[in-house]
């Protein structure tokens, strides 16, 4: 299809021909099929909802199409309406519009749409196994056709997918706002969420899925190497030349560790127990070498250990076994984690030792019991030899994958004294104090240019910056910092550009800021030739109450509300955003987290420096004023540095209570 016709499909929305019928094919792509819950009436109730889309004349087809799908796969996706153009992030002026930040937008979109990003393109997921962008191919032509006829003083609702419309607003407004699955209180069980999502009237809008705010492995990656070089850091090493980093998993995000393990400068050995993702991360280059014998692996590491090597060893076989193998030869291992999926731990996300991966499959299924007892066991014995390595110096972490609490349910002997868990997880013990508490996140940003050449330029400006800081910066942060320089200066050479052009760069609100205000400038001088997306993932300082992740440093009781994701969302909303978004779930699952980010796509403008400054500045010292609020040490100092900044800024510190004032309680 050329330009032209795209952009004509683009501002027709929902074709007044109907699309000849999908033809659904078995595969891999497909979205799991999601569980048939609904009554007869209310399976009336989704396809009448389903039509609401449609001329009348197409009612009869459509309905009998649609009930069918929904009995097939639990949802009304539309396949048919799929369009027949690539989806990806083109230029931004490939996209017909009437304003750039609508077209910014329609690329975001499709990135997150693109059949070599998204996970399930089919049914619109972009990760996470329903991370949604829409609800059915309906809501995304019209949302695409309502972007690229919006006007600079209009704003589109968008509830779950679905757009509501175009609004009169301002010019200074986001030109969309997004709720994802946002419920009434008592409605966010699991299972209402298969409901209502059946109905369609919400969806999973995961973090960056439903945000439009993906920019595929190279999030985790980063986030994963911060989150190893700082564990290094926790028990005292400088760097980790000759450190060996033990864990499990390289799927979907566990795949990372072994990329940030090298970049990190480390020995990375990742155990997985499935042979064909080991030989898709081989195939890529995220792993160096891979091993099925133990001992052989052994004789290897002494190596790797002796020469300072950088890198990825893959081992395939389960976590245990190799535990277990690396006592006996007396391999000091520094740091360790685990990534198996243990938040999903009986059906396939974590395998028992003793069984080969297929008969673990078979068994899961036809002895459902047995399969949860192999299960337990092996998760007793794992934490047994995990408690052994720690017993010889090294540091374990929780990677937010259940680990701590699925061990605990198995018996394991994985509490102290006090009844609390022995390990820490990586955001209450790295993540939380080290990055999230003094204003450190994933900022991103994105070329709407769609060019390497301007992604390099933006680059090599974000390093200056960052170099700059980092002389006047207090010691506090240097490390911070000086992790940053170093991930920016070799961003090009890992090549983890996949779709859009962009970056991640973890920065706090100064670095977000001059580093924005620089690209802006670069804009202003014809430097980078079109504007640039700023953006982050919603894991972040402010983002994102979830008290079992990302706000699980918080100590005060506070990290059950979800007062701070909120605020951050209206606060982003009329300081600059150009779109801005709120989710009930992401991560840990829906009912357990609320959610949001914001885009904002700068074009040069004096106008840009103002929301520029306003906006990000809000955006990270909100989170720390709430975690200075929660008395968390670094917090209290990042406010207070701000308020010495920024005279505007007043914020209400705690006092401190001396703790033998309360023994008396
Ligand atoms: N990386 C992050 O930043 C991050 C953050 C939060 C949570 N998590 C959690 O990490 C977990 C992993 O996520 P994912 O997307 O990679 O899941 P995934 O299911 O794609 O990958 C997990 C891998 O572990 C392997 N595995 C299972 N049991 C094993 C065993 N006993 N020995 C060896 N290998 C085994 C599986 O074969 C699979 O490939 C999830 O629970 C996720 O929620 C990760």
């Amino acid at each position: 299809m050329n330009l032209l016709d795209f952009k004509q499909s683009i501002l027709q929305g929902i074709p007044s021909t109907m699309p000849e019928k999908y033809n659904y094919k078995n595969i891999d792509t497909h979205a799991p099929k999601r569980i048939d819950c609904l009554s007869k009436p209310e399976k009336k109730l989704a396809v009448e909802n389903a039509l609401r889309y449609f001329p009348k004349k197409w009612h009869q087809e459509l309905s009998e199409e649609f009930l069918q799908e929904l009995n097939s796969f639990g949802r009304i996706y539309m396949y048919r309406f799929k369009p027949k153009y690539k989806i990806y992030a083109r230029s931004i002026n490939d996209y017909p519009h009437k304003c750039k930040q609508a077209a910014a937008i329609m690329l975001m979109i499709q990135n997150n749409l693109d059949d070599n990003i998204a996970q399930h393109p089919e049914e619109l997921i972009t990760y996470g196994g329903n991370g949604a962008v829409f609800q059915n191919w309906a809501q995304y032509l019209l949302t695409m056709k309502y972007l690229s006829t919006m006007k600079e003083d209009q704003t589109l609702s968008i509830y779950s997918g679905h757009p509501m419309g175009l609004f009169p607003s301002s010019k200074d407004s986001p030109r969309v706002v997004i709720t994802n699955g946002t419920m009434i209180p008592n409605y966010s069980k699991p299972n209402d969420l298969e409901k209502f999502n059946s109905l369609g009237v919400t969806q999973y809008g995961q973090m960056t899925a439903g945000s439009y705010m993906y920019i595929g492995p190279q999030g985790i990656v980063h986030g994963t190497m911060i989150t190893i070089l700082n564990a290094g850091r926790k028990i005292g090493f400088k760097n980790l030349n000759g450190k060996l980093f033990v864990t499990s998993g390289l799927g979907g995000m566990s795949g990372a560790q072994a990329k940030a393990a090298v970049i990190a400068g480390c020995i990375g050995v990742v155990a997985e127990i499935d042979k064909q993702v080991i030989e898709k991360r081989y195939s890529q280059g995220w792993i160096d070498e891979k091993f099925d014998n133990l001992s052989e692996l052994s004789t290897r590491l002494k190596t790797a250990k002796k020469n300072n090597e950088f890198i990825s060893i893959a081992y395939h076989g389960n976590i245990v076994d190799l535990w277990e193998q690396l006592l006996k030869d007396k391999i000091k291992v520094e740091l360790g984690s685990d990534q198996t999926s243990l938040h999903n731990p009986y059906s396939g996300g974590y395998y028992p030792t003793g069984l080969t991966f297929n008969q673990s499959k078979t068994l899961i299924s036809s002895e459902p019991e047995l399969f949860k007892q192999k299960v337990q066991e092996t998760l007793r014995k794992h934490v047994s030899l995990i408690n052994q390595h720690t017993e010889k110096g090294m540091y374990f972490f929780d990677y937010g994958n259940a680990f701590l609490l699925e061990a605990s349910r198995a018996n394991a002997d994985i509490l102290d004294s006090n009844q609390k868990f022995k390990y820490p997880s990586y955001v209450q013990d790295i993540m939380g104090p080290l990055c999230f508490d003094y204003g450190f996140g994933p900022f991103r940003w994105i070329c709407a240019s769609g060019t390497n050449t301007d992604l390099d330029k933006s680059d090599k400006i974000a390093a200056e910056v960052i170099e700059k800081y980092l002389q006047e910066a207090d010691e506090e942060i240097k490390p911070q910092l000086q992790d940053n320089l170093t991930w920016i200066k070799n961003a090009k050479l890992n090549k983890l550009v996949v779709g859009s052009k962009a970056r991640i760069l973890y920065s706090d609100s100064k670095g977000r800021i001059e580093i924005a205000l620089a690209f802006n400038k670069a804009i202003r001088d014809k430097i980078i030739s079109e504007p640039i997306i700023l953006g982050r993932d919603h894991h972040d300082v402010s983002g994102t109450d979830s008290p079992y992740r990302e706000t699980s440093n918080i100590y005060d009781g506070s990290q059950f509300t979800s007062d701070m994701s909120v605020q951050n969302f209206v606060g982003d909303s009329f300081r600059g955003a150009t779109w801005v978004s709120l989710h009930n779930g992401g991560g840990v699952g829906w009912g357990e987290v609320i959610n949001g980010g914001f885009g904002m796509v700068i074009d040069g403008s004096i106008e840009c420096d103002k929301k520029i400054k306003n906006m990000l500045f809000w955006d990270v010292n909100n989170g720390i004023a709430r975690r200075n609020w929660a008395r968390n040490p670094n917090s209290i100092y990042s406010i207070k540095k701000a308020m010495n900044e920024n005279s505007s800024l007043q914020v209400t510190i705690p006092v401190l209570v001396d703790k033998k004032t309360l023994e008396f309680i």
